[in-house]
């Protein structure tokens, strides 16, 4: 290497270190200015994405190695978003429930998002405002609460059924079975005919479910929802995420029609719909009217039964997946699991039969009422004193 190329590699070195150090305090001085946490300095332009891209590893990993540096809260630049990483409980509880709706919120959706939420007709991509909230409630009342989930019972009993079944035939022709595959597939069916009051074939219900892992896929952060300035670069995912955007309404609007004559006819039996009229998600969905919407088309039925369908069965077959890691590897827990199962079961079922009780009971007292309301007079006329006579009870 010749003098000059040292020199001119020095003095590049040298400009790129003090372009770094601009920045990056620069970067710092913004945080202050917009009093917000400290956080690692980041490049120009990335921030400190391509520092979480280039480790190759796992974000919680990065995430835990700078609590320790920065504390339990701290700003990450990523790209043209801003991050705040909140990991202590008590500061998650300041953010997420004493200051709820400051933070309540969604970050603006990218082109590839909106095309699969309608335009932002789904819970978990409204804005906070008038639609989420009467999405949110809607969901609550119909989908996720104490009375809903035990008046789905039948649903996730047909589910199991057909769930060990599969694992038999599985383990019989295989030799082993594969947890996550078979949970995702059952705790999809048990969506699907919450949501769409539908019991249907294995086939349909595995098209499902890769169609919407597909949309998954698809709608998780991706570089331009980090930086949107590079939107045109991956303009060719627009026509991909279209042609997806049918799939998932083809499999899925055959459902809604077939629901929505359901409704119409009103609830005459009819083959594939198992639950009955306004038991399903989709019947509420009908009837809503969500400001700014007013009734819902098939577009906004189709992604708001998606987001239900897709929000609990990757979660939920996560949660089981590592629950049966944990299982094998600490196998005294099995025990103790099992008793707990049946422990919980044989008070269930005491409960409900001291309910039943106290129901008969309470209906028994109120005929009895309503007997002597008939039998006892109100007033009779005595021929001895011409005036109304009260009986005394
Ligand atoms: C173990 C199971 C589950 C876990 C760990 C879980 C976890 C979460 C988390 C962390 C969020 C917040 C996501 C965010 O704000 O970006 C969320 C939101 C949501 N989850 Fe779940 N979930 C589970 C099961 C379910 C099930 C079964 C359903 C549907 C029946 C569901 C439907 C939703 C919906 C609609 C939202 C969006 C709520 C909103 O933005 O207000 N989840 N879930």
């Amino acid at each position: 290497m010749e003098l000059i190329d040292i020199f001119i590699i020095t003095i590049v070195a040298i400009l790129l270190h003090l372009w770094w150090r601009h920045f990056s305090t620069s970067g710092m001085t913004n945080r202050r200015q917009r009093n917000l946490p400290p956080g690692p300095p980041g490049w120009p332009i990335f921030g400190n994405l391509m520092q979480v891209v280039l480790q190759k590893r796992p974000f919680i990993f990065i995430i835990r190695e700078l609590r320790k540096k920065y504390g339990p809260i701290f700003t990450m630049q990523m790209g043209q978003r801003t991050l705040i990483i909140v990991t202590s409980a008590q500061l998650i509880h300041e953010a997420l429930v004493q200051k709820g709706p400051t933070f309540a919120s969604r970050p603006p959706e990218s082109q590839t998002r909106k095309i699969f939420s309608a335009g932002r007709c789904s819970i978990n991509s409204a804005k906070y405002g008038p639609l989420w909230r009467s999405l949110r409630r809607n969901f609550v009342t119909e989908l996720i609460n104490p009375v809903r989930i035990q008046q789905c019972g039948w649903i996730r009993k047909w589910a199991i059924e057909n769930h060990i079944n599969r694992l038999k035939t599985e383990a019989a022709e295989k030799g082993f079975v594969e947890v996550m595959s078979n949970c995702r597939l059952t705790i999809c069916s048990i969506l699907i005919c919450i949501c769409f009051g539908a019991k249907i074939c294995e086939e349909k219900i595995k098209t499902i479910e890769t169609v919407l892992k597909e949309v998954m896929m698809m709608t998780t952060p991706k570089l331009p929802d980090f930086l949107p300035m590079l939107t045109h670069l991956f303009r060719g995912q627009l026509p991909k995420a279209r042609e997806l955007r049918r799939k998932q309404m083809e499999c899925l609007v055959p459902l809604v029609r077939k629901r929505r004559e359901f409704v119409e006819n009103g609830g005459n039996p009819c083959a594939e719909m198992a639950s009955p009229l306004g038991a399903a998600y989709i019947d509420s969905l009908f009837r809503l009217e969500p400001p700014g919407r007013g009734s819902l088309v098939e577009e906004e039925l189709v992604t708001l039964c998606s987001e239900a369908i897709n929000a609990g069965t990757d979660t939920s077959a996560t949660t089981v997946e590592w629950t049966m890691l944990h299982l094998v590897l600490n196998q005294d827990m099995q025990q103790k699991l099992y008793d707990e199962i049946v422990a919980t079961k044989l008070y269930l079922i005491e409960r409900q039969r001291k309910l039943e009780e106290k129901i008969q009971k309470i209906i028994e007292e109120e005929e009895v009422r309503m007997l002597r309301k008939e039998m006892i007079p109100r007033a009779q006329l005595m021929p001895l004193f011409d005036r109304p006579f009260f009986p005394q009870r």
